[in-house]
């Protein structure tokens, strides 16, 4: 850590607080970013103030709270406007769902609002709401618009909520917004502009109208790496097949069963795109006539026929044009030495390798980034905290 706290103590940091529950988790954010050097200025609803206090973020800022407009503009001429220009980033967590329709129509009608409005920095929000708020339409319109202005929404997430349902809407916990804070002021603009396309999960292969083949793949590690790409500033398609996840907010998102389902929503992105990375365990073999009907169970044995899946990747890395193209390969022995046959059978410029048995399912996995160079260990550690140091591993290679 102490090699970002230089680079991170530079960094100014609007934090917007709006009203809801969350709003307690915002005073340990502010002082986690505090604690890492960055100068937190905080802003808050009237709302806001109405679950936690001004006093509770001035203190572990250092800092003075902003809540009203009118107060602001009368100490500091145009407060609206200077406190967004002096600072590298605004964040707004928890954001309500009317704070984010009042952000996705321009609104400017109390401090933090105006201060949006008037920004010329990178903004990101950390929705906030309970889950019918969160599932509304018109929540879902306004976000969609917000990511077309280059909001980066970051979260939510499913869980307990306060009203006592259980359900998407939950407020990222503090320690994960403070490490996309810190990956934004460090990773922000590495993959600026390009257009990342990434495969996550696995894939199902029906046997008959019930049944199907899917493998033990969770998600969880393509889902990190399309969201650490988001961080690094890249337009994100993702391209999942079924996981019990919920996904991240990306630019596309894009529901898969099968690997041939996956080829087409992949063929159909790839022209558009700077760097494919396929994190999906796609399945080798398909049933070669799956049954349109329940199979019925009898006495005898069944035997089902498998034919050979496309492979997406080799589809892709063999392209006369190809993106760059990262692999992941899970083995269970000899991982090196697979993992480099398969790198260059497909002809990558970068393949992760993991052991299938400590990584499959698991929170956290331990990697070896394979490319032209030679190996680069990234030992066990939570996997969005693997995705963004792949993130920034593939943003060296793709400048060469
Ligand atoms: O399954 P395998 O170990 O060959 O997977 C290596 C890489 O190839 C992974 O990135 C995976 O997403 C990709 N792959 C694919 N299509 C397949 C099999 C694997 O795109 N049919």
């Amino acid at each position: 850590m102490t090699t970002c706290l230089t680079a991170l103590s530079k960094k100014r940091l609007l934090l917007g607080i709006t009203g809801g529950v969350a709003a307690y988790k915002a005073a340990e954010l502010a002082r986690l970013l505090t604690q890492d050097g960055i100068d937190v200025q905080t802003v808050m609803t009237q709302s806001a103030c109405h679950f936690v206090g001004p006093v509770t973020f001035q203190s572990l800022t250092g800092n003075p709270v902003y809540t009203d407009l009118w107060e602001a503009n009368a100490a500091h001429t145009m407060a609206h406007i200077n406190l967004s220009r002096n600072v590298d980033m605004i964040l707004v967590a928890p954001a309500s769902a009317d704070f984010i329709a009042r952000l996705a129509n321009g609104m400017a009608d109390d401090l933090l609002a105006t201060l949006c409005l008037a920004r010329d920095c990178p903004i990101m929000i950390a929705p906030a709401m309970n889950r019918q708020m969160w599932e509304n339409s018109a929540t879902k319109r306004n976000l969609s618009s917000l990511q077309n202005d280059g909001v980066k929404i970051i979260g939510p997430e499913s869980g307990a909520q306060a009203c006592g349902e259980m359900g998407m809407g939950r407020m990222l916990e503090a320690s994960e917004l403070a490490e996309t804070v810190r990956s934004a002021f460090q990773t922000g603009d590495l993959l600026q502009g390009k257009k990342v396309l990434v495969t996550a999960g696995p894939t199902f292969e029906a046997i008959d109208a019930v049944r199907g083949i899917i493998n033990k793949s969770s998600g969880k590690m393509g889902y990190a790496v399309a969201r650490a790409a988001m961080e690094a500033g890249a337009t994100v398609t993702l391209v999942s097949g079924p996981t019990c996840l919920a996904p991240p907010i990306v630019d596309k998102l894009i529901h898969v069963v099968s690997a041939d389902d996956m080829l087409r929503a992949v063929q159909a992105e790839i022209a558009q795109t700077d760097i494919f990375i396929s994190v999906a365990a796609v399945a080798d073999y398909r049933v070669a006539k799956a049954s349109q009907q329940k199979i019925k169970k009898s006495d005898k044995k069944l035997s089902i026929e498998l034919i050979l899946n496309p492979d997406i990747l080799m589809t892709v890395s063999t392209l006369p044009e190809p993106p760059f193209c990262v692999g992941f390969a899970a083995e269970t022995e000899d991982l090196e030495k697979n993992a480099e046959i398969k790198r260059r059978k497909k002809n990558l410029p970068l393949l992760v390798a993991n052991l299938a048995q400590d990584a499959i399912g698991s929170d956290e996995s331990a990697l070896i980034l394979l490319d032209d160079a030679g190996k680069h260990v990234l030992s066990k550690a939570p996997k969005m905290e693997q995705a963004r140091q792949l993130i920034k591993h593939i943003s060296l290679l793709y400048k060469q």
